[in-house]
Order: C-alpha cells, then sequence, then structure tokens
C-alpha cells in the first residue's frame, strides 16, 4: 500500500518511488466518470516515476457507496461498502497476480487518514480467501499538502489540532480545541461558524494543477470560498477540498 500523496507527482517519497519500482502490478479502483480524472492522475504519477513497459495496471470498478444513509445507519453502509470491496481486492490479488509478484494498491495523501485501504485488506486476510504478505508507505496527506501551501502551522504553540470530517463539525465545534482540520466535508459545514472570530484555511484540488486556495477572516472567505467550490464543481464534476479553522483567543 503506497500513500502517493494529494496528487502532485513531486510530492512523492523517495520510498514511494522505490516501492512503485518495484510493483509488477498496480491496482486501481475507480469511481466511476466522474472521478476518471482521479485515474488519469494516478496514471501521471505511474509515467512521471516508472519506467513504461515494467508495470501492468489493472482497473476495477469501486462498489457504489450507500450515501443516503444517514445517522445510525452510517455505519453500517460503510460496513457493507467495505466487505463489498474487499471480495473485489482479494479477486484482484488471487487472479492477477503471480505467487511470485508484487502488486500495489495506491492511495491518496497519507494511508493512515481516513482511508479504508488497510482496514479492507485486513478483512482479505482474515476471510482467508487468499494470503499475502504487505507494506505500507506513507505519504504526503492533503492536511500536511494544505498547510505548507498556506505557511502555517496546524497547531499553535503546546496546543491541540483536531482532524475530524464535516459530518462532525455538523454536530457542532469540537470541545477542548481551537485548532480543527476539517476533511469530507461535502456540505460546507464551515458556513455555520461564519458569525465567530475564526479564521479559515480553505484548499481545494491541492498539489494538482487546479489547485485554488482562500484563507482569513471566515466571514469575509466563508462567501469566496462557496462561489469557487460551486463554480470548480460545476466546471470539473466533482471536488476534494480541505480546511483549517482556527479559532482566535476569546476576550478572558
Ligand atoms: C477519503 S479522504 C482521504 C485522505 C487522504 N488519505 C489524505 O491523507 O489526504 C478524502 C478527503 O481528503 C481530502 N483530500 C484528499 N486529497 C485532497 C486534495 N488533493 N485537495 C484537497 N483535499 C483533499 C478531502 O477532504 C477529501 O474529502
Amino acid at each position: 500500500m503506497i500513500g502517493i500523496g494529494a496528487g502532485d507527482p513531486e510530492q512523492l517519497t523517495l520510498q514511494a518511488v522505490r516501492a512503485l519500482r518495484d510493483t509488477d502490478v498496480f491496482f486501481i479502483l475507480d469511481k466511476g466518470e466522474v472521478k476518471s480524472d482521479l485515474t488519469g492522475l494516478r496514471r501521471d504519477l505511474l509515467d512521471a516515476h516508472v519506467p513504461e513497459g515494467t508495470y501492468r495496471v489493472v482497473e476495477a470498478r469501486d462498489p457504489e457507496r450507500d450515501r443516503s444513509a444517514g445517522g445510525a445507519a452510517y455505519s453500517p453502509a460503510v460496513g457493507d461498502w467495505r466487505s463489498a470491496r474487499a471480495g473485489i481486492y482479494a479477486r484482484l490479488i488471487a487472479e492477477e497476480l503471480d505467487e511470485d509478484e508484487t502488486g500495489a494498491f495506491l492511495v491518496w495523501g497519507d494511508p493512515a487518514l481516513y482511508d479504508s485501504t488497510l482496514a479492507i485488506l485486513e478483512e482479505v486476510l482474515a476471510s482467508g480467501a487468499v494470503d499475502f504478505a504487505y507494506d505500507v508507505v506513507p505519504g504526503i496527506s492533503s492536511v500536511s499538502s494544505l498547510a505548507a501551501r498556506h505557511r502555517t502551522g496546524l497547531n499553535r504553540v503546546a496546543r491541540p489540532v483536531q482532524i475530524t470530517t464535516g459530518r462532525r463539525l455538523a454536530e457542532g465545534f469540537p470541545q477542548g480545541v481551537d485548532d480543527v482540520v476539517v476533511m469530507l466535508d461535502a456540505h460546507q459545514g464551515f458556513r455555520r461558524y461564519a458569525g465567530e472570530d475564526i479564521d479559515i484555511f480553505w484548499g481545494a484540488y491541492l498539489g494538482t494543477p487546479d489547485e485554488i486556495l482562500v484563507s482569513g477572516p471566515i466571514a469575509e472567505a466563508a462567501p469566496e470560498i462557496e462561489r469557487l467550490r460551486a463554480e470548480a464543481r460545476e466546471r470539473k464534476g466533482w471536488i476534494m477540498d480541505t480546511y483549517l479553522l482556527r479559532r482566535n483567543p476569546r476576550e478572558r
């Protein structure tokens, strides 16, 4: 499992490049037409770093996830989806790899952050359907990329930072922290904090030629982000964005 960074072919580690070059078969799971740009980006990474003709690419269709399932139904829907993916991964490994070959799953950013590939491979191993050994190569996450592009840290001196999802942010600003990184937010959860003394550092398509960055007090930045986000989504058909919310110290 190779972490390939947020999209910039120069944000692969030397370890990742070495692992790419040691791979016989790359498994690329496509989520359909809309996300085919992402498949293209992965192929660009391979073109940039691995000599042609030294590997095979096997593409498969990712099963659709039931995104309508909210509340209590959320976890089972994710569970079903993982199991469906586990079946596909097991077949790919069993049918597309010879005994002495090495396969690789390319994971956006860092495999340790909001990615289910690790859990899926463990599920495949636990099922006994196919046996294999694997290593994880860390990658530069979209969170690291966001902080670097905005030339800011994630935490303030000796203070914590929390990484969470848009779904969680919709339930309220996390307790006990003033610096919060939000991922997987389809509903622009930052908007509900526009009346507070919070700065936002927002980035979309980080590390790609389409990258967009906006930062500033949330009251001013939120409308601009909404506009840019809607335009980009319309133009490309999909969007991936991440942001840091930084609450300023309150008067005591
Ligand atoms: C399933 S998570 C995967 C995160 C990934 N493992 C990482 O380390 O960045 C997908 C979320 O990551 C964020 N993300 C991933 N790539 C991004 C990029 N190039 N630009 C902005 N956000 C990105 C978005 O918040 C997106 O909803």
